[in-house]
């Protein structure tokens, strides 16, 4: 059981990883989209970083919800569930963004910043979710 229990949260660790890497290669993209420094963004390696994280993020709300269904009795994880809410609908516009300034390049600045704004925002959110996930799993995986 705690092992089960355990697949979301380190499985969500490990996509808030990716996520902190694909953001670091997409604010070197913002030195020279908006602050006009020279700069070596790895592109391809940004798309692959950011995708691996952010669908596993949301494959991850999937993972928790049947998770908590299945073993857990009704446990009090509001802010948590609420959080992830969130991240759900900017996780999505955060995937179809990327998508199409790959896809569809072109000279751009708005999107670019949005899609850096929100998916940057996401990781915030992400961070969140380690505070209020660590307190759920001491309580409801170790019965701390
Ligand atoms: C956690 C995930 C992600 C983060 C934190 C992130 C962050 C960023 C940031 C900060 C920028 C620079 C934007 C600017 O300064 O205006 C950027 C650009 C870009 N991102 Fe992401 N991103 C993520 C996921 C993705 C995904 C999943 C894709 C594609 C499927 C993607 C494709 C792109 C592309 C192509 C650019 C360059 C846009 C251009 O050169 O005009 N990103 N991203
Ligand atoms: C992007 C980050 C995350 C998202 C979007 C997310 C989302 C969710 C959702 C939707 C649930 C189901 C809650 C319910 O139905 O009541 C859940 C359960 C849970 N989450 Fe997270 N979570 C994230 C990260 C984390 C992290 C980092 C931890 C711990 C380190 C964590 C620990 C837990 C625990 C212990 C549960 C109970 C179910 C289980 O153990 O599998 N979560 N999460």
């Amino acid at each position: 059981m705690t092992l089960i229990l355990s697949l979301h949260p380190v499985g969500q660790i490990i996509a808030i990883l990716f996520a902190c890497y694909a953001a670091y290669l997409g604010l070197q993209r913002t030195k020279s989209l908006h602050f006009g420094k020279t700069t070596r963004f790895y592109r391809e390696r940004h798309v692959i970083t950011g995708s691996i994280a952010l669908i596993s993020m949301l494959g991850g709300i999937a993972a928790g919800s049947i998770m908590v269904n299945r073993y857990l009795l009704s446990p009090d994880m509001s802010l948590h569930v609420a959080v992830a809410m969130i991240i759900l609908v900017l996780g999505l516009f955060g995937i179809i963004s990327g998508f199409v300034l790959y896809l569809i390049p072109k000279q751009r600045r708005l999107l670019p910043a949005v899609h850096g704004i929100n998916n940057l925002v996401i990781l915030l959110l992400a961070l969140v979710q380690v505070v209020t996930g660590i307190m759920a799993y001491m309580r409801y995986v170790l019965h701390l």
